[in-house]
């Protein structure tokens, strides 16, 4: 039988794409985690130790796996092990015979003015390309956390501020992501194809308050400052002065096109609707 393996597979992601791929009516599905006991016990699924840091665990891990969605993983930083640890699970799914990896990237990953967040991103596209390997690229747009943590700077009195200028975020759901990676790692499909996994419409700071007013029935409002005075108010509400960088860093991006515009590839790709944002 041919084996569908998910990477990551404790993660909020990964299992979102495990019990969407059983929904669908998959068999032979393993999950690959560093902690296969996290993974709830269900007959349908394979549990198997995977550690992109240990090489070693890889052979095991993939034996008879023919398609493989790999997500990206969490380690994040200037210190190249991400890229190290998917260039190993990349290299380990080739000796194993796997004949299709889904990989999960990040919109405009070789162009966006995101460089520190889709750096990793682009290294692996390259590293997939470079190899033997059938590959799709989903390349994800921010999750619909970031409008919750945006809308969260406003506290009680409804008034949030950005940075953000007039870009726009078409923001997905994880589980339309991982819809997606269950159609792309099951639909048969051979050869390499890239999709922009993102929300139906991109929407600006403006726009995000307005849908949050109607959606929570209270009043927001988007207030546009400066990159500073993003940082300066985020740390006086209590957040760590690494964190409001970040944060304003990703406003910067967006002010700058990062995240648009809304792409019809989900629709192509799995035949259905993207979901709109829900707050
Ligand atoms: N587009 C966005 O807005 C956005 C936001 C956040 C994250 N992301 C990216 O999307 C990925 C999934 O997001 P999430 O919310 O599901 O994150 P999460 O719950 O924090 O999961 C982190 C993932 O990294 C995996 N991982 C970490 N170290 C690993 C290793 N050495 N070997 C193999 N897998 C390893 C974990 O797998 P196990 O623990 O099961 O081994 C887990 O699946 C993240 O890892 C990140 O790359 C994107």
């Amino acid at each position: 039988m041919t084996k569908i393996a998910v990477s990551g597979a404790s993660g909020k992601l990964g299992r979102l794409v495990v019990a969407t791929l059983l929904e669908r009516g998959a068999r032979g599905v393993v999950a690959l985690s560093r902690s296969p006991e996290r993974i709830a016990g269900d007959g349908r699924v394979e549990r198997r130790f995977a550690d992109f840091d240990d090489p070693q665990s890889l052979g095991v891990a993939l034996a008879g796996v023919s398609r493989l969605v790999l997500i990206s993983t969490d380690a994040l930083g200037a210190d190249g092990r991400r890229v190290r640890q998917h260039r190993t699970g990349i290299a380990a799914a080739e000796r194993a015979g796997v004949e299709h990896v889904v990989y999960t990237s990040m919109l405009r990953a070789e162009t966006s003015p995101l460089k520190m967040m889709v750096a990793d991103h682009w290294a692996t596209e390259v590293v997939l390309a470079e190899s033997g390997l059938g590959h799709t690229v989903l390349r994800h747009a921010f999750y619909d956390d970031l409008a919750r943590g945006i809308l969260a700077r406003a506290g009680a009195s409804g008034v949030f501020p950005h940075a953000a200028g007039a870009g726009r975020v078409a923001y997905v759901t994880r589980r339309q992501c991982a819809l997606a990676a269950a159609v792309a790692v099951s639909d048969g499909f051979v050869g390499r194809r890239r999709f922009d996994i993102t929300g139906p419409e991109a929407l600006g700071m403006d726009e995000l308050a307005e849908l949050a007013g109607r959606q929570r029935g209270s009043a927001y409002r988007a207030e546009a400052v400066s990159r500073e005075e993003l940082v300066a108010r985020l740390v006086s509400g209590g957040m760590p002065e690494m964190q409001a960088q970040v944060m304003a860093m990703i406003d910067v991006g967006i002010a700058t096109g990062a995240m648009e515009p809304a792409s019809g590839d989900f629709t192509a790709l799995t035949g259905m609707q993207a979901p709109s944002l829900e707050l």
